[in-house]
């Protein structure tokens, strides 16, 4: 995990100023992605315009520490004033570099926050997002050659790397240059002014193709004034450009006075290296996130205004996909098709055929998944798993070629998932991806997929974009049995549920004081039991996971089939059990349930729908309908934080996109 962002300037002169609000804005972009540390380098003084094209430059300024991006910034002002390095200083060409860290390797310190440096001269300056895994190797054949090593992460050894990487580096031995390259965790380059020299390009589907050619780089091509962001989220670029150009694996950029070319180093067989690096096209693409998407908009907090978006959000997710209205002639009412999931069309049959459907994925979208597997299983009636990827790879458990694999992830980028990718990809397995993020490194390397579109998600505890996927998931359903007369009404009765599905939302939303309420209830507790079973059992799990998270209160989402075997011994007139028993086909089992509950004096919270008197009559709570049974739950969980004193937004020892496995 961690996140990395450059700002190269060419010709664009900006000050010192102005270079270190930029770097500082970017890794506050990213943020969710770590928070434990951070830090940045820039160049101690403008280069001089006559210099040389390599001639060093003095060591640039590394400022690092413990903390978070308000803790580097204060860091920075003082440093900068102790230094009596001017502020106003103008620099016409420059490359910046920053990073916050999520720790893997090394606790949170000054010496193992990035930038590293190679040696006490700070001669090459490094920030790294992912994960090495052979460095361990790497470090002792290196210290066996002499090479001394002044932190204890994983970046030191930065030859034959094995593993994933997002590296951006800078030297005073090449002022006015920056490499990028990436393995594995996501790098994208966001482009504003006129580049000069670029890679050759043929243009990609849906991309305008990058200009120029490698030969443009003879001397005597003049770029223009440009600028350069080098970020691993396009969340750190949108606001300054939407011309991006997202980078492959093994891919290497460098980025220059004359413009910037592309490179890709394939490794071969042996791990021995990068090895001769050649020029490669890449497309540049037009981002389609706005910026509002990454402000807090009138919002406390991210976490909040997701949890509020959702009725927008599952919305945005069946947008050109779900056709709402019924034909009224029963002809056309037999031939209409009202699910079109175009990354899809043509494999339906393949995956229809097939021998299983394979659902994975880590933490929430697994819960998502959970949520939506009957559905598929009923429409679709080919069996289906459900598998954790961590738990998938460990096992290496079977996977066929009439398999069809699919992979959830709301960034695409988690690391357990990409590799159960990976592996399911190598037993001939046809692999779907569906993931938030456009461009993402699982959206790219499966056969075919559908993107959730829920927009971004900022906050790290995913709100929005499980619901999204859920969705997501339930429309894979439909768009499977389009074919099956017999799951005619059936389909047709999801759909139009899919209809009232926002305004179910907003009905849901608008209980946020009774659960701002509730969670003053209960902030002083120390552990919280859920119990939900059918479709609800992945709420109970899922709104469990957010109550941990987020409000570190112990909290744990059970099966209620599963009550009597055990869990019931936990139950008692103190601790608090939320029970989801909205009405559907698991309903009287769940009165059931909470009849066991109440002759063991349980302090009950039950979730209900609006006008259920049987349960009204039994526990007196708030109603809700079951599809949006997660909501107040992720209320419970936001306010529950709130009054606990924890931040909402990145949860002690998380980050979003878990790029390390
Ligand atoms: C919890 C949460 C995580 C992620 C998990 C997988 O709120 O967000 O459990 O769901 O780390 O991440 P993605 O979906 O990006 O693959």
């Amino acid at each position: 995990v961690c996140g990395i962002f450059g700002y190269y300037n060419y010709q664009v002169p900006r000050t010192r100023l102005e270079i270190l609000h930029l770097l500082l804005t970017g890794l506050q972009r990213q943020e969710y992605r770590g928070y434990d540390s951070a830090g940045l380098a820039i160049d101690a003084v403008p280069m001089a315009p006559d210099a040389a094209p390599n001639a060093p430059a003095p060591p640039a300024l590394v400022v690092k520490g413990p903390g978070k991006i308000v803790d580097l910034e204060a860091l920075v002002s003082r440093e900068m004033a102790a230094g009596g390095h001017d502020p106003a200083s103008r620099f016409e060409v420059h490359a910046g570099i920053a990073h916050t860290r999520w720790a893997t390797h090394g606790v949170p310190s000054t010496a193992n926050s990035h930038p590293h440096a190679s040696n006490a001269a700070g001669d090459f300056l490094a920030v790294h997002n992912g994960i090495i895994t052979n460095y361990k190797a790497l470090r002792g054949f290196l210290q066996g050659h002499g090479e001394v090593f002044a932190t204890e992460t994983d970046t030191e050894a930065m030859r034959m790397l094995e593993g994933a990487y997002g590296l951006l580096v800078k030297s005073r031995h090449h002022p006015g240059s920056l490499v990028a390259c990436k393995r594995g965790s996501p790098l994208i380059l966001g482009l504003r002014g006129s580049p000069g020299c670029v890679s050759v390009a043929s243009p990609a589907k849906g991309g305008e193709a990058t200009r120029g050619a490698v030969a443009a780089c003879a001397p005597g091509a003049r770029p223009g004034a440009w600028e350069c962001f080098v970020a691993s989220d396009a969340a750190a670029v949108v606001e300054h450009t939407k011309r991006v150009i997202v980078l492959e694996d093994n891919d290497l950029a460098h980025i220059w006075a004359g413009g910037y070319e592309i490179l890709n180093a394939e490794r071969e067989g042996d791990g021995d290296g990068i090895e001769a690096p050649r020029p490669v096209p890449r497309s540049l693409q037009t981002l389609e996130m706005e910026v509002s998407q990454i402000m807090k908009g009138g919002y406390d907090h991210f976490m909040q205004k997701e949890i509020h978006e959702q009725p927008e959000s599952v919305l945005q997710t069946m947008r050109g996909r779900v056709k709402f209205e019924r034909s009224s002639s029963e002809t056309d009412r037999y031939r209409e098709r009202r699910i079109k999931l175009g990354g899809l069309t043509e494999w339906l049959d393949t995956i229809r055929t097939g021998r299983r459907i394979i659902f994975v994925g880590c933490g929430t979208s697994y819960h998502a998944c959970l949520a939506a597997r009957q559905t598929v299983e009923e429409l679709v009636e080919v069996p289906v798993a459900l598998e954790l990827a961590s738990d998938l790879l460990d096992r290496r458990a079977p996977i066929f070629r009439d398999d069809t694999c699919v992979f959830v992830s709301q960034s695409g980028e988690t690391a357990d998932t990409l590799q159960a990718l990976e592996y399911a990809k190598s037993r001939g397995a046809l692999c779907v991806g569906l993931t938030n993020t456009v461009g993402s490194s699982i959206a790219r390397a499966t056969h075919c997929g559908v993107h959730v579109n829920a927009g971004c998600e900022v906050g790290v505890a995913s709100t929005k974009a499980y619901t999204s996927q859920v969705v997501a998931v339930t429309m894979v359903a439909l768009a499977l049995s389009e074919d099956s007369i017999a799951k005619r009404d059936a389909r047709d009765a999801v759909i139009d549920s899919l209809g009232a599905l926002p305004g179910a939302l907003r009905r849901a939303l608008a209980l946020d004081p009774e659960l701002a309420r509730l969670a003053g209830r209960l902030a002083g507790e120390t552990s919280l039991l859920l119990f939900g079973r059918g479709y609800n059992y992945a709420t109970a799990l899922e709104g469990a996971l957010k109550v941990k998270e987020v409000a570190l209160m112990h909290s744990e989402g059970l099966l209620a089939g599963e009550m009597k075997h055990g869990p019931l011994a936990l139950v008692d007139e103190s601790l608090p059990v939320i029970v989801l028993a909205t009405r559907d086909a698991m309903h009287a089992k769940m009165l059931s349930v909470i009849a066991q509950l109440r002759a063991r004096r349980a302090r009950l919270i039950v979730v209900a729908c609006e006008g259920d008197a049987e349960v009204e009559e039994a526990c007196g709570v708030d109603c809700l309908q079951p599809i949006v049974n997660v909501v107040p739950l992720q209320l419970l969980a936001y306010h529950l934080t709130l009054l606990r004193g924890h931040n909402v937004d990145q949860p002690r020892n998380l980050a979003k996109s878990v790029t390390v496995s």
